[in-house]
């Protein structure tokens, strides 16, 4: 898939902007030359941040698609268009599959997986219609290739970012379109998501949703957290050079290669794996 390499002079919208991962690429967007508009639900954290990076705050409730889209239609307003979209606004909260409410699973779900579809709704037909082409960010997470307990509902919204960017990637490049994609999946970055309920609309309270500081907790004290300034690193690299995944925490690919290959034994057997294995190998060494 094609990259974006010269981002200066255009425009860029990044949704969640006002905190941690969004404001980290707002930042990284603004020092290449682009003009950012951070879309946010939380308007006091809107206001510092775009007085902070110089970017643009415009207040949007992604799990709306009537926001999101009044989003677009005021970008095209005041810029005429956008070339970057960063469908990166989520929120994470703990409860096991079995307690959680159908409120906590219609908050979680509306802005994590929602709030990336309100975007690419919105948003897609406006990069398609630039004659140099676009780009589109998906955040997801590692959380997209791997399930944890605790996190179903968290884990769910992530998978489901991972195969609708996946499924629209192969669409892009079917059609031999102009827009590129990549979906950002970070492992442990340190921000503000574990208070994630402090954004949770009062209709939608209820449930047996708890906040957790993973950082702050023992359980996260074996994890590599990093801040958010690395992981716009990573994404600006992804975004030039057109990379369908950009992953921030190389050490989970054992996780997640573990994960493949149990469903690779499940698909042909273990001793017909183990054979295609050596026969791709075989085919390596020659
Ligand atoms: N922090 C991590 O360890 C981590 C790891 C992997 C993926 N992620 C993903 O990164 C993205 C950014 O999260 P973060 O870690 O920077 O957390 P954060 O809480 O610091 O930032 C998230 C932002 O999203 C905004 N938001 C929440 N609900 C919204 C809504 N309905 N409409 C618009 N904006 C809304 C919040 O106000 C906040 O500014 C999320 O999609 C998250 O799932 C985070």
């Amino acid at each position: 898939m094609s990259g974006m390499d010269n981002l200066a002079g255009r425009v860029a919208v990044v949704t969640g902007g006002a905190s941690g991962i969004g404001r980290a690429i707002a930042r990284r967007l603004i020092g290449q030359g682009m003009t950012v508009v951070i879309a946010d639900i939380e308007q006091s954290a809107l206001e510092r941040a775009a007085a902070e990076t110089g970017a643009v705050g415009i207040c949007t409730n992604v799990a709306s698609y009537e926001s999101v889209q009044a989003l677009a239609d005021e970008v095209k307003r005041r810029f005429g268009g956008v070339h970057l979209v960063c469908n990166n606004a989520g929120v994470a909260s703990t409860a096991s599959v079995a307690d959680m409410s159908l409120s906590d699973w219609a908050w979680l779900l509306g802005v994590n997986l929602w709030g990336v579809i309100h975007g690419i709704k919105a948003f897609l037909p406006l990069l398609k219609a630039n004659p140099d082409g676009g780009y589109l960010v998906n955040t997801a997470s590692v959380a997209g290739f791997h399930a944890t307990p605790g996190l179903g509902g968290y884990t769910v919204s992530k998978f489901a970012v991972v195969a609708l960017s996946e499924s629209l990637a192969l669409e892009l490049k079917a059609d031999g379109s102009k827009v590129g994609l990549t979906i950002l999946c970070p492992g442990p970055v340190s921000t503000k998501l574990g208070s994630s309920q402090r954004n949770r609309p009062n209709e939608l309270a209820g449930g047996a949703f708890v906040d957790r500081d993973l950082e702050a907790l023992e359980e996260g004290g074996g994890l590599r957290w990093i801040d958010a300034d690395a992981v716009a690193d990573v994404l600006l690299t992804a975004i030039k050079r057109g990379d369908l995944y950009a992953f921030t925490h190389p050490e989970w690919a054992s996780i997640v290669c573990a994960r493949h290959r149990q469903i690779a034994e499940a698909l042909v057997g273990a001793t017909a794996l183990r054979e295609c294995e050596r026969l791709s190998q075989k085919e390596t060494d020659h």
